[in-house]
């Protein structure tokens, strides 16, 4: 995946992680504690700031990642936090033979199952995805609102402004899928560079569908990191707590 290979060292520039963890901390910390949560594999981990986060929580967390840099940048987060976490190279699609162990809970959150295209990758990951979890494991998964995307065909973001650059999305709509395209503009030079990847505009119901056909029968849905309702014609994003029925 060249996008992240590219991108590695501007993510952590681009993303507020100040600010996503002051939603995300609260809406986590409920989580593990009412399930009683004490080991997670976050499999999209990025630059590894979740597994950092759950560490300092006093989870057991390992993280994993098909882009090498993404997993050598979580390598480097997690020294300066002075967190010892394993970190692996693993496609999500092939989790068990990387991981012989099994997780109270796996996360794939920041819009990255959606990378994947055609429905027999997405279930592919997500039966992968349920076999390193227990038996009573929690499927954590975020992605975008695509419902509410694909209604409004929106095309324009503004994402964030550093101290000499600004970071926007244009979005391309096409049939089957959805090309972000980040554009990152230096302010003093005015130069600017493009980076582009593909998602798959997965609504929640073809999502939910997927999921009940690799085993995953209960469900909650939320539509921010602050327990809200999902809903499909507002808000940025869908959350979802996924189970199997023992
Ligand atoms: C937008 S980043 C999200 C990273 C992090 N979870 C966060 O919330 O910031 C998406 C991540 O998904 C990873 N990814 C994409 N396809 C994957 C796959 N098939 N298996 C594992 N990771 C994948 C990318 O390498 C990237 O690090």
């Amino acid at each position: 995946m060249g996008f992240y290979e590219d991108f590695v060292e501007k993510y952590d520039l681009l993303v507020s992680w100040e600010n996503r963890f002051k939603r995300e901390h609260k809406f986590f910390n409920t989580l593990l504690s009412k399930y009683q949560i004490k080991s997670i594999l976050d499999c999209a981990c990025g630059t590894g700031q979740h597994v950092v986060m759950f560490h300092q929580m006093g989870i057991i967390a390992k993280g994993s990642d098909l882009s090498p840099a993404m997993v050598k940048k979580a390598k480097i987060n997690a020294r300066k936090y002075k967190v010892k976490a394993d970190f692996k190279v693993a496609d999500f699609r092939n989790l068990s033979k990387v991981f012989k162990e099994k997780f109270d809970a796996v996360v794939c959150v920041g819009n990255s199952l959606p990378h994947l295209l055609s429905d027999r990758d997405l279930k592919k990951a997500i039966h992968e995805m349920g076999k390193v979890l227990n038996p009573k494991g929690l499927l954590i998964l975020q992605q975008r609102n695509y419902d509410m995307l694909i209604g409004s065909k929106k095309r324009f973001f503004n994402m964030a402004t550093r101290e000499n650059e600004a970071f926007f999305y244009v979005l391309d709509y096409l049939p089957n899928k959805i090309v972000f395209n980040i554009v990152n503009l230096d302010t003093k030079s005015k130069k600017f560079k493009v980076y582009t990847t593909d998602y798959n505009p997965l609504k929640k119901a073809k999502l939910v569908r997927l999921l009940k056909e690799c085993g995953f029968n209960r469900f909650e849905f939320y539509g921010d990191y602050d327990f809200n309702k999902f809903d499909l014609k507002k808000g940025n994003d869908l959350i979802m707590i996924c189970k199997k029925s023992s």
